[in-house]
C-alpha cells in the first residue's frame, strides 16, 4: 500500500535587524519578496532555512557586534540552512565577508534583495555570491512588504544620499540619492490605512530633499496627510539644508503631521560643522529651529550629535553644549566618532585625531548635559494634556507604551487591546525621559468609529 504523499513542507526565513529604520523597513521587503515566494517568517534562528542578519556599517561597535553575532549563529547551522549577510556592511565588506565567515553564502547590499530568492537558489545549490551593485531605479515597487508593527508604518520615500559629510559611510553603502514617485509613497500609505495602520514614518537618509522631478517634500507631506484615515504622519530624517519655506509650510499646516522633528545637528561649532562638510554653520542651524518653533508651535526636537570628531578642540566641543543648552532639545542620539575606512575623514591629518580619554569624557558631558537639559523640560510638562497612540506593551510590568505627538513616551497602565487605540492622557509623572500617564479618555479611531 502507497502512503499519502508528504506535504511540502513551508520554508521558513529569519531576519535578524540592526541599524536605523531603513534597514527594518528593508528587513520588512526582504520578507515579503521572499513570502511571495512561499516562505514563512520565522521569530528565531533555531531551525530556519534561511538566516539573514541585516547590517549596519555607520559605526566600528555596530560592526563589530554583527561579527561576533554572526559567529554566534553558526551553531543554528543545518546541512542545507543558507546564510546571508545583508545591508551596509554587506555592501561595504562584499567578498571579505565571505573569506571571513566560512559558512555565509550570501553577501547582499541595500540595493540587491529584490534577487533574494534566486541568489537562496543558487546557495542551495552550493555557490557562494556577493551582490552589490548600486541600481539608481530600485525602489522595490510592487513588493509588498511584510510588516510587524500593527501600528505604525515604515514608508521609504528616498533610497540613498547625496550629501558627503565626511564622517559618513551612508552615501558608500546605500549609494546616491533616489526619490519614488509621489504615487507611488501614496498608493503604499493607502494600503497601511487599508490595514488598519493610522501612522506612517517617511524615510530616507535627507528625507526633506525628496522630489521626484515634479514635486518636492512639501506636496508629498500634503498627499500623503490627505489620505483618507492618516492620523499621524512622521519623517526621519531630515537635513536642516533642505528645510524650504514651502515645506515648513506644509509641515505647520498639514493636520496629521505631528510636532516633531528629528533634526541632526551633528556639532554645535561652525569650524567642526565645517570640516564635518554638514554645509551650515552654527548660526544657519539655530536659525532652521528658529524657523520651525516658530511654525509649529509645541514642537518635540531631538537631534544627534557626534563627539570628537578629528580636529574637535575643547573650545569646538564647548559650542556644542552651548549649542545644546541654548536650543534645548527633547532629547538626542549621541555618538562617539568612528573612524570608517573609505570616508573623507579619514583623509585629515593623524594628529587632529582626538585621544580616546578625551572624546569619552566629552561623550560623558554631552550625556548629562542632554539628560539634565530633557529633564528639566519635561519636569514644566507635568499636569500637561496630551493625546497618545498606545504602541506596544512596556517593558514593565502591566504597562503599556504610548507616544504622544511631539514625540514623548507615556507609560500608563492597561492591557493589550489598547494598543492601536488613541487615548487622551493626563502626564503625571516623569523619570526626566519618559512619562507616566493617567487616562482622560478614549478618543475614537477608525476602527471604533461606525462605518457609514
Ligand atoms: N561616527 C560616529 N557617528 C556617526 N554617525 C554617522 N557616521 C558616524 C561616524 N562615523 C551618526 C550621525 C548620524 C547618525 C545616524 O549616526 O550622528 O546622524
Ligand atoms: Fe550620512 Fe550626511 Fe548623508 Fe546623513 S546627510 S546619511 S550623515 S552623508
Amino acid at each position: 500500500m502507497s502512503s499519502a504523499p508528504e506535504p511540502t513542507r513551508r520554508r521558513t526565513v529569519y531576519i535578524e535587524t540592526y541599524g536605523c529604520q531603513m534597514n527594518v523597513s528593508d528587513s520588512e521587503l526582504m520578507y515579503g519578496t521572499l513570502a511571495a515566494q512561499g516562505y514563512d517568517a520565522v521569530d528565531a534562528p533555531d531551525g530556519a532555512d534561511v538566516i539573514l542578519v541585516n547590517t549596519c556599517a555607520i559605526r566600528e561597535n555596530a560592526e563589530q557586534r554583527v561579527i561576533g553575532r554572526l559567529g554566534d549563529l553558526k551553531r543554528y547551522q543545518r546541512r542545507d540552512t543558507v546564510f546571508g549577510v545583508t545591508g551596509c556592511m554587506a555592501q561595504r565588506l562584499g567578498p571579505r565577508l565571505l573569506e571571513q565567515a566560512s559558512h555565509v553564502s550570501l553577501v547582499v547590499g541595500p540595493d540587491g534583495y529584490r534577487a533574494l530568492p534566486q541568489l537562496i537558489a543558487r546557495a542551495q545549490d552550493g555557490e557562494r555570491d556577493v551582490f552589490t551593485t548600486f541600481d539608481l531605479e530600485e525602489h522595490y515597487a510592487a513588493i509588498t512588504p511584510r510588516r510587524f508593527d500593527g501600528v505604525k508604518a515604515w514608508i521609504p520615500v528616498q533610497r540613498g544620499c547625496d550629501y558627503r559629510c565626511t564622517y559618513c559611510i551612508v552615501p558608500y553603502t546605500r549609494g546616491p540619492e533616489r526619490s519614488r514617485a509621489l504615487a507611488d509613497c501614496v498608493a503604499e500609505v493607502r494600503e497601511v490605512v487599508a490595514q488598519g495602520l493610522t501612522e506612517v514614518v517617511l524615510l530616507g537618509q535627507t528625507v526633506n530633499s525628496w522630489t521626484d522631478g515634479t514635486h518636492d517634500f512639501a506636496d508629498l507631506v500634503r498627499a500623503v496627510g490627505a489620505v483618507d484615515g492618516i492620523r499621524r504622519v512622521r519623517f526621519t530624517s531630515p537635513h536642516p539644508n533642505d528645510f524650504s519655506d514651502r515645506v515648513i509650510e506644509a509641515l505647520a499646516s498639514v493636520d496629521a503631521v505631528c510636532e516633531h522633528v528629528h533634526l541632526p545637528m551633528q556639532s554645535g561649532s561652525t569650524r567642526t560643522l565645517k570640516r564635518m562638510l554638514r554645509r551650515y554653520t552654527r548660526e544657519e542651524f539655530f536659525a532652521c529651529v528658529e524657523k520651525l518653533r516658530a511654525a509649529i508651535p509645541g514642537l518635540g526636537l531631538t537631534t544627534d550629535i557626534i563627539v570628537g570628531f578629528p580636529g574637535e578642540r575643547d573650545e569646538d566641543f564647548a559650542e556644542t553644549l552651548s549649542a545644546v543648552r541654548e536650543i534645548g532639545f527633547d532629547d538626542a542620539f549621541m555618538f562617539k566618532f568612528s573612524m570608517r575606512e573609505g570616508t573623507p575623514a579619514t583623509r585629515l591629518p593623524a594628529e587632529d585625531l582626538v585621544a580616546d580619554d578625551v572624546m569619552a569624557d566629552r561623550f560623558e558631558t554631552l550625556v548629562a548635559t542632554v539628560r539634565s537639559g530633557a529633564r528639566e523640560k519635561n519636569l514644566t510638562l507635568l499636569g500637561a494634556e496630551r493625546e497618545i497612540l498606545i504602541e506596544k506593551g512596556a517593558r514593565k510590568g502591566e504597562l503599556l507604551q504610548g507616544r504622544t505627538r511631539d514625540f514623548k513616551t507615556v507609560l500608563i497602565p492597561g492591557d493589550d487591546r489598547l494598543i492601536g487605540q488613541y487615548l487622551h492622557v493626563v502626564l503625571t509623572g516623569t523619570t526626566g525621559s519618559t512619562f507616566t500617564g493617567r487616562v482622560l479618555e478614549a478618543t475614537p479611531t477608525r476602527a471604533s468609529l461606525p462605518i457609514a
